[in-house]
């Protein structure tokens, strides 16, 4: 989501500078290749993390290349001073500091939706006070597909919203059995950096985008897997399921938005999982 401000900032830049812009949840996954991108095209970064002290959480950070053009604040986004002090001097803000739980929750509203909600309206308050251009916030597919009203034979788009009370059952009912045959939408976390660049440098940029690269199911991520690592095992049992849901990114596409091949992407993940100490493999592969 891209939302506009009126920018009073007017500072000497420095020589090749290329602006001064804040990231909220730096140490997090997105937000991290967010950090990593800006700093390579020349950005100087206000990153903010809630626990400076974290070097498993946070370290990598400090050894990003231009890493001396970052600045780390201590944030939390509901507690709005701190927001303040980290957007303040900036002139964009990339909001991607959120909870993102991976078990159950014991209290839906607490867990997820009151730390998003008053996170994003501090983060916009802080902005507007500090006279930011403009705020780009990163949302999850969770806010677009759990909408019942939606027309399944249509791929959804911007215009598309969840339902509250579709997100809360969507959320108590989570569960993703490993091999499920739904269509899945894909997109490379690389991709999703450049995306939000994208809309932050692009003066037509505006609203909502959805972007999805590619849509297909684990069997078909498994053959193309297969295609260039043949010797792995690899199971025949996957489910076919009805009912999915596939998305439209015409109108990001429609910017310039480009995206790896999907063969990259997937081959990137084993190479990584494999360096990471994640998945093991003979030598002779
Ligand atoms: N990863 C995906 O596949 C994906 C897909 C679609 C959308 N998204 C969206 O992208 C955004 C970031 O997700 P992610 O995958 O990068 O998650 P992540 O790695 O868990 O990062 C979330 C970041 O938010 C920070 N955070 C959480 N609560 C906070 C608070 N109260 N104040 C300040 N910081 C807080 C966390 O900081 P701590 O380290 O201190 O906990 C962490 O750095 C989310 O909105 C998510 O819905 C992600």
């Amino acid at each position: 989501m891209v939302i506009e401000g009126t920018c009073y900032i007017n500072r000497e830049r420095e020589k090749g500078e290329k602006g001064r812009v804040c990231v909220t949840g730096a140490g997090g996954y997105c937000a991290s290749w967010v950090v990593k991108l800006l700093l390579s095209k020349g950005y100087t970064v206000h990153e903010t993390v809630r626990d400076p002290d974290d070097e498993k959480k946070n370290g990598h950070l400090k050894k990003m290349e231009n890493s001396s053009n970052l600045q780390l604040f201590h944030a939390d986004v509901m507690d709005y001073d701190s927001l303040s002090r980290a957007i303040s001097g900036c002139e964009g803000v990339f909001h991607a500091a959120s909870p993102v739980p991976s078990g159950q929750l014991t209290d839906f509203q607490k867990e997820l939706v009151d730390p998003p909600v008053k996170g994003a309206l501090n983060v916009l308050k802080a902005s507007h006070e500090a006279g930011i251009k403009r705020v780009v916030l990163v949302s999850s597919m969770a806010a677009v597909v759990n909408n019942p009203k939606w027309p399944k034979d249509i791929h959804m788009d911007e215009t598309c919203w969840s339902e509250m009370p579709s997100c809360k059952t969507a959320e108590v009912t989570r569960d993703y059995p490993r091999l499920e045959g739904k269509i899945h939408a894909l997109v490379d976390v690389r991709d999703v950096a450049e995306a939000l660049l994208l809309v932050y440098e692009n003066p037509k940029a505006a609203g909502r985008y959805i972007w999805v690269a590619y849509s297909l199911k684990f069997r078909e991520m498994a053959e193309i897997i297969k295609r260039r690592y043949p010797n792995f095992e690899y199971t025949t049992e996957f489910t076919d399921e009805k009912g999915n849901k596939e998305f439209n990114s015409e109108k990001l596409k429609s910017l310039g938005w480009k995206f790896r091949p999907l063969e990259d992407t997937l081959v990137d993940f084993v190479e990584y999982l494999h360096e990471a100490g994640l998945l093991k493999w003979k030598e002779s592969f």
